[in-house]
């Protein structure tokens, strides 16, 4: 069918553990919780995310595990992360069909099927939020160091034209901050100069005007230091091509870093409900 819900998500540790959430994240918790609620109500045959902390150098990796299933703890914050079980279906027809997509565009993409695989931090910790259950399958995608912003748009595409080809209702969910200069304090808000290039990438998301947005995402995330170089929103905006209805829920900070809440519902949804 198509691309049923693209969203842009936070990972940020400390909301791993219900139980550890501060005050200033509350909201943004309430808030994938709600979101938990839409997907199920969406009933889609897979979810596709992309972590920015699933970091390949010079491959594209497609995780095409029939199963995906381990136990994470961190190890950048093994104290925040510890003994986080999972245990996910995956959707291995799909992930081959994305991996052969991006052969055919001569992009380096490569399957992975390996049950010794352990999920990352930015895999896991929005997957707890959005489905809870661990009833809906999974396909996660890297992000990848020795391909530029345009290369990971060009791969966004290809993943794009598969999934609205493709028979099956998918959730993409691009996980990752926006401005993510890391300071110690995790209740510190991006600087006001990070916030205001924060604003303005959310503002194009929101008039629709992506070719803005690309054409600022490369300089956005070198001053910003956005998450993944801002590899994960060069995906978005390429497999996000169409016509989409843009939400913006809302905005935290973590640690000086500042992650936006949100959603893209394809129009043709509403025409044809
Ligand atoms: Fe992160």
């Amino acid at each position: 069918m198509t691309i049923e819900l693209g969203i842009l998500g936070a990972h940020v540790p400390s909301i791993c553990h219900r139980e550890n959430v501060p005050d200033f994240q509350q909201k943004m918790v309430a808030q994938m919780d709600e979101l938990a609620g839409t997907i199920k109500d969406l009933k889609p045959d897979a979810i596709v995310l992309v972590s920015c902390h699933w970091i390949s150098t010079f491959h594209h990796y497609v995780d095409a595990s029939p199963v995906h299933k381990g136990v994470l703890t961190a190890f950048e914050c093994p104290d925040i992360i510890s003994d986080v079980s999972y245990h996910y279906p995956g959707d291995q027809e799909l992930g081959e069909a994305l991996v052969m997509a991006g052969k055919h565009a001569r992009l380096p993409v490569i399957a992975v099927n390996d049950p010794t695989y352990v999920w990352d931090y930015g895999t896991v910790v929005p997957l707890r939020y959005f489905v809870p259950n661990e009833d809906i399958p999974v396909v996660n995608l890297s992000i990848t160091m020795a391909a530029s912003l345009d290369e990971t748009f060009k791969w966004g595409q290809e993943i794009g034209k598969v999934l609205n080809a493709s028979d099956k209702r998918i959730v993409f969910v691009f996980s990752g901050a926006l401005a993510h200069n890391l300071v110690r304090g995790r209740h510190h808000m991006p600087t006001i100069s990070e916030q205001a290039l924060d604003k303005q990438f959310i503002d194009y998301l929101m008039n629709k005007d992506m070719e803005s947005a690309r054409e600022m995402l490369p300089q956005y995330a070198r001053v910003a230091g956005v998450e993944g170089g801002g590899r994960h929103l060069a995906m978005m905006l390429g497999a996000l091509e169409g016509d989409y209805k843009p939400s913006f829920l809302g905005y935290a900070q973590s640690s000086g870093s500042g992650n936006a809440l949100m959603t893209f519902e394809p129009e043709k949804t509403k025409e044809t409900v």
